[in-house]
């Protein structure tokens, strides 16, 4: 049931009550729910109290906004009374309506601060040298090497003692390297893998839990696992560990309030306690081994006797910074049972999980001690059904468990994770049941923002794949791949795919942390990185990541943007400003003539397309480095300039529009002959120059045809690579040619989407051609089976089939915009997507020649609709014909828009051109040409 017009959903920083927040001034929003059509808000009143009874009085002693006339409902920036490490703020509010009408507070919410300044650290980094031998221990300890990052995982401890009643406690905690923390015998918290990747020479994430609840009056323990994760394991290529460090250490401060108002500070110091455990090592690539006999059973808790223990090391602080986790943790979002385990011989299973997924298994086993099971994980299965592990390189992904004999046992790794659909299981005592196994799917804990589905299985199971690819990679960071050694952030693929992840998932934090570590990756010079976070010991190496590389950098400019355009965020636009002009300044210092010629570091092209030279040069797409660099370049200021608009700097945003202008001149004098036409003609050149607006009016139209004959010269194919496939089916419709785009989409013959979906696949590979019935496996050297790059038509079918789009001029969705774009012979779509403002939903029908479109739209927002029909005196808003539709305001024809008012409309259209455009191939047949447009207001139900 709707409350009627009560702000719900209360956020902080994109958040539900999130403890820790190091942003002096936190942003708030609200959604707005409503059975009305056409309400919205008209003014808002914020109340922010240091105590929760004191908010309940309907008091806010830190801001009390007052009534403020304003329609916005999101990021409004606290501005109340400074705030103070640790300091938990209460708040609500409240809103007047269209008839001014005030609605009741809003339950109460919250947000708490983290530790605002580094002298609130109080305790020091403390580590375990695992090279110290100690009695007892079995020959992997002893024989570790360490510059091969596979060490043992050290345990630390402590005691404390509280003797008087407690108020509240928190746990500020994080590790160079990985932490599991435990109090009194209890995990803390459900993240793993904790506390994320960072660029740790230059900041380091800490989480905040609330503990109160699990201490004890007397003697407590708090106990923790470390990991080398990130900091000193494997990352990157060719199994390199060490990359910021060699042995990982921990920092952790426990602050406990007594009830009476006095303090107590448990800080990790030499007072603490280490040895080693069960875990031999634990790596992200290499995997886990754990020899359960070595388990040291209540280690974590206070009547535990660690006399035989060994004093830690400690390590001053540095400068580093210390921030707080901004975005959601690591965590096991799902688990999945599996779908088939066959035996392959006496000794090994391969389980099937079904699907493609990222994370670990979970065994459950009996048998006697010190026997051995070996987990090793693959994408796919060899023609002889057996693992297939060459595409995974120098990732040896294989968890080991050594049974201590004691009953039923249960193996999960820590400290590691896999990309894997099949699971070979070698040395399990028995048989290997379903309900011993559990696939445990592991990725950044963002929440669910958008579906689409459709009544094409084929176009489903492509949204479900991009999905997989999406959650599997999100994963602290977004990274290429999560199988083999790599498992980088690297910035292409990041730009490519945002505004597809934008879709699907809450990503505002996500990318928000991330886009500190491009920003910390740039050079003096101005170049961002190829990859971020900067692996430490690849600087100035001979190795393949560099920075300066056309859309690579890039996404130093398109990913602010792109969360600017889906959540009217301008405080990223205002952060990452001086750093994306420097990144045009950059360019601008080495190239004349307003083109990128010169310095394009990696250069990697339109990576991976199909229209190389030879087979064997199928990095060397055909299009000219020198065309991509350019365009960008182009497309990168005329970003510069509508952010400079957004916030504010109106003179810098009238010179990179002039500089856009000059751009696009250089562009069309360099790569563009007076017909139109590409001089080196390549499906991604054309794309990039219409999808960046590159091209004169007269010739665009020209240039699209040219398009339509390369891909029709591949027999309605596509041949591009990462850079060139997010413009494809956008660019197609954009021009007229929605058939051609559709029949793209649903090829099933190489190369497509629906090739690889006919061949099994659960998640988007890496390249067109990862298998092939020709050719088998491509080459091992670099064959993921998971990656979201060409992913990046997921936009599109939010964006153009259902027809969920923002409004560039009002970012976020305050005005959306509604334009679904039935064709290729669907019946259906529909796309749901929960935005800033509420839920949005398109939902097309299509029986005959009757088109039905269902569109909610928040309150407090309104939508323009766009209409594939030529009549519109045709169309009805449920039983009401549109043009009497009290809340559908009908625009001029020649805008081709229809505004309505927010909430549920039915649309009713009588459209015969929808079914001709379903099959016809010109642009003049094409629906955008005849669409007529109704501007609505909000609505609900
Ligand atoms: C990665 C890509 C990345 C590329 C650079 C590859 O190894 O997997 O996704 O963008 O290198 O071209």
């Amino acid at each position: 049931m709707i409350v009627e017009f009560v702000p719900a959903e209360l956020r902080c920083e994109y958040l539900a009550d999130p403890l820790g927040i190091d942003i002096a001034c936190p942003r708030l929003s609200w959604v707005l729910q409503s059975a009305q059509r056409g309400q919205r808000q008209t003014a808002y009143q914020v109340l922010v109290a240091s105590s929760e009874h004191i908010l309940q009085r309907g008091e806010g002693d830190l801001w009390d906004t007052g009534k403020v006339i304003s329609s916005d409902s999101a990021h409004i920036a606290y501005n109340g009374l400074e705030l103070r490490s640790g300091q938990r703020c209460w708040w609500q509010v409240r809103v007047w309506d269209r008839h001014g009408v005030r609605s009741a507070y809003s339950p109460a919410a919250w947000w708490e601060m983290g530790l605002l300044e580094a002298s609130d650290w109080r305790g020091t980094w403390i580590s375990y040298d695992t090279k110290r031998k100690e009695a007892g221990l079995p020959a992997e300890l002893e024989t570790h090497d360490d510059a091969s990052g596979l060490i043992p995982s050290p345990y630390l401890r402590t005691t404390f003692s509280t003797a008087q009643p407690i108020r509240r406690a928190r746990l500020c905690i994080t590790a160079r390297g990985l932490y599991e923390a435990r109090l009194n015998g209890q995990r803390l918290g459900n993240a793993v893998l904790a506390p994320g990747w960072t660029d740790y020479a230059v900041r380091i994430q800490y989480q905040v839990y609330d503990v109160g609840h699990l201490l004890r009056h007397g003697k407590n323990a708090l106990g923790v696992i470390l990991g080398t994760g990130w900091y000193s394991g494997c990352v990157g290529f060719d199994g390199r560990a060490n990359h910021y460090g060699s042995r990982p250490q921990l920092l952790a401060q426990l602050h406990i309030e007594h009830d009476d108002g006095t303090a107590q500070i448990v800080a990790t110091d030499g007072s603490w306690r280490a040895t080693t455990g069960p875990i031999l090592f634990s790596d992200l690539l290499m995997g886990e081994t754990f020899d359960a006999r070595l388990a040291r059973p209540a280690w974590d808790t206070a009547t535990y006797d660690d006399s035989a223990w060994m004093p830690v090391e400690l390590a001053e602080r540095d400068t580093t910074r210390l921030v707080a986790c901004r975005s959601e943790p690591v965590q096991i979002t799902e688990e999945l049972a599996p779908r088939a385990i066959a035996r392959l011989d006496a000794d090994t299973h391969i389980v099937d999980m079904g699907q493609n997924i990222v994370g670990w298994v979970r065994l459950r086993m009996r048998g006697m001690a010190g026997t051995r099971v070996r987990v090793r994980f693959g994408e796919v299965l060899a023609a002889d059904a057996t693992l297939y592990t060459d595409n995974l390189r120098s990732a040896r992904a294989t968890d080991t468990y050594i049974l201590a004999g004691t009953g039923e046992e249960i193996f999960e790794p820590r400290f590691t994770f896999h990309g894997f659909r099949y699971v070979e299981v070698a040395g399990y005592p028995g048989d290997l049941s379903a309900d011993a196994v559990r696939g445990c799917v592991v990725g950044s804990a963002v929440p669910q923002a958008g579906t689409f589905e459709c009544s094409d299985p084929m176009v489903n199971q492509l949204q479900r794949n991009i999905v997989w690819s999406q959650r599997g990679n999100f994963l602290s960071i977004p990274t290429d791949c999560p199988q083999r050694d790599e498992r980088l952030g690297w910035l292409g693929d990041a730009q490519v795919f945002a505004r597809t992840a934008c879709c699907n998932q809450g990503v505002a934090p996500f990318f928000t942390n991330w886009l500190a570590d491009v920003a910390s990756g740039q050079s003096p010079d101005g170049a961002f990185a190829d990859i971020a976070p900067l692996l430490r010991i690849d600087l100035g190496q001979d190795v393949s990541v560099g920075s300066g590389t056309p859309a690579w950098g890039d996404a130093g400019v398109i990913v602010p943007w792109t969360l600017y355009q889906c959540y009217g965020d301008t405080r990223i636009i205002a952060e990452h400003y001086e750093s994306m002009a420097r990144w045009i300044a950059y360019i601008q210092g080495a190239n004349a003539d307003n083109l990128w010629i010169n310095r394009r570091g990696n250069d990697f092209g339109d990576w991976l397309a199909l229209d190389g030279a030879t087979p064997s040069e199928l990095f060397k797409s055909a299009t000219p480095r020198e065309l991509l660099a350019s365009a960008y370049y182009a497309h990168d200021v005329y970003l510069m300039a509508r952010m400079a608009r957004a916030i504010g700097r109106l003179d810098e945003a009238i010179e990179y529009e002039a500089l856009f202008r000059a751009s696009r001149a250089a562009f069309i004098k360099a790569f563009v002959d007076p017909d139109g036409r590409l001089l080196v003609e390549t499906q991604t050149g054309y794309l990039l120059a219409l999808g960046f607006d590159l091209l004169p009016s007269d010739l665009r139209t020209r240039a699209a045809a040219r398009l339509v004959d390369l891909i029709k010269e591949k027999d309605n194919h596509l041949s591009t690579g990462f850079i060139g496939i997010g413009y494809l089916l956008p660019v197609l419709t954009e021009a007229g040619y929605l058939d051609l785009a559709y029949r793209i989409l649903l090829n099933r013959t190489y190369p497509s989407w629906g090739y690889s979906i006919s061949h099994g696949a659960t998640t988007i590979w890496e390249r067109w051609d990862g298998w092939t019935a020709d050719a088998g496996f491509q080459a091992a050297t670099m064959n993921s089976f998971n990656h979201y790059s060409l992913g990046s038509v997921g936009e599109w079918l939010f964006r153009y089939v259902a027809g969920i789009d923002v409004d560039p001029d009002h970012p976020g969705y305050q005005h959306v915009i509604i334009r679904p774009h039935p064709g290729g012979g669907l019946t259906y779509a529909r796309a749901e997507y929960r935005s800033i403002h509420g839920t949005i939903v398109s939902m097309w029908r299509l029986a005959g020649n009757e088109l039905t479109l269902h569109v909610t739209i928040p309150p407090n927002t309104t939508a323009t609709v766009h209409l594939p029909v030529n009549d519109v005196s045709a169309v009805t808003d449920g039983a009401t014909p549109i043009a009497r539709s009290a809340d559908v305001e009908m625009l001029p024809q020649t805008s081709e828009r229809v505004v309505i008012s927010p909430l549920q409309v039915k649309l009713i259209a009588k459209c015969a051109e929808v079914q001709a455009a379903a099959g016809s191939s010109s642009a003049k047949e094409g629906m955008t040409t005849s669409s007529h447009s109704f501007k609505a207001a909000t609505t609900t139900c």
